[in-house]
């Protein structure tokens, strides 16, 4: 039988508190998920719903229709794919399975596309992988001026479709659905904010200060398509098509306080080694 909280007694002149009897015996506690970071209460419908939007994206990335983006690379399925389960993606990138594709695009092909900041529609789809990949990356949500035509206003990003971007971003697609995104600004050499960062330490090589020319401001795969070189072929899709008509180096580009993962990807595709010291450095910008 329900009994009154002890806190709740009239008679005790202490401040009410309002208790809840679950009779399905459920916990109603808020628990955190460990797949997507949310906490959220499983017994509440809409925080239940909240959490199931939120998860997908994470894990998964976002729907993406195919008007979005001016497709720059493609990429298909070898016929030595019908060999490797798909389900171990990272076998199947080292077996070869994905290769770049000069072929005419269709629903099975994986692409990059570049988003055109002049579309609203594609801009405020990829602000909404931005969301996700801020979130994980703990990083400041209003730094998407570059790439688009939004700006903020109260915290709340607009869409207002004047300004003259200073950076690029691109989205990779698989399956209908947009699993990967980088932005990048462009440098300029007079602002001097290149600099090496030592892998091992994290430490910024003094007295130094390279000159780059593209800056990565953010780089995200949802959770489930890590380690199959979709980052390594985002880079790539930058590296190539971020300056309209120029092909840049691989050292051209480089890296804001990578994360770990970040750091890891770095490290793999455009990393040094100093001469003297042995040390791995990277490319970064302040
Ligand atoms: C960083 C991130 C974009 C990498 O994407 P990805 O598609 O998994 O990267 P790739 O498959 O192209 O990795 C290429 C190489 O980078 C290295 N690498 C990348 N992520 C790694 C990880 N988590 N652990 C170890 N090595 C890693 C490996 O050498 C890998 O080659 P391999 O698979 O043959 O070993 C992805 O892990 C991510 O979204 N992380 C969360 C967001 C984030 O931290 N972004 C970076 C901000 S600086
Ligand atoms: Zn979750």
């Amino acid at each position: 039988m329900a009994r009154p909280a002890k806190n709740a007694q009239s008679n005790s002149g202490k401040k009410l508190t309002q208790s809840v009897l679950r009779l399905d015996g459920s916990n109603s506690a808020p628990r955190k998920c460990h797949a997507c970071g949310m906490s959220f209460s499983p017994c509440i419908p809409s925080d239940n719903n909240l959490h199931e939007k939120y998860h997908t994206l994470h894990l998964n990335g976002r729907k993406w229709s195919l008007k979005w983006g001016d497709i720059v690379e493609r990429y298909h399925l070898s016929r030595e794919s019908n060999e490797v389960p798909l389900t171990d993606p990272r076998l199947a990138k080292k077996r070869g399975m994905w290769l770049r594709s000069s072929l005419s695009p269709t629903l099975n092909h994986d692409y990059i596309v570049h988003i055109s900041a002049s579309r609203k529609n594609e801009v405020m789809a990829t602000l909404d992988i931005m969301k996700i990949v801020n979130d994980e990356l703990r990083a400041p949500q209003n730094e998407n001026h570059f790439w688009s035509h939004l700006y903020e206003r109260d915290g709340i990003n607009e869409y207002e479709g004047q300004n003259t971007p200073t950076g690029a971003a691109f989205v990779y697609v698989s399956n209908k659905r947009a699993v990967g995104v980088i932005t990048l600004e462009y440098l300029n050499p007079r602002d001097e904010r290149g600099r090496w960062m030592i892998y091992d330490t994290a430490g910024i090589v003094s007295n130094v200060k390279p000159s780059f020319k593209l800056g990565i401001s953010r780089i995200w795969v949802c959770k489930e398509q890590r380690g199959r070189g979709i980052g390594t072929r985002l880079l790539e899709a930058a590296r190539k098509h971020a300056v309209p008509g120029t092909e840049l180096e691989k050292l051209d580009i480089a890296w804001s306080q990578p994360s770990e993962s970040g750091g890891k990807l770095a490290k793999s595709y455009n990393s040094v080694v100093h001469q003297k010291s042995g040390k791995v450095l990277i490319p970064c910008y302040v």
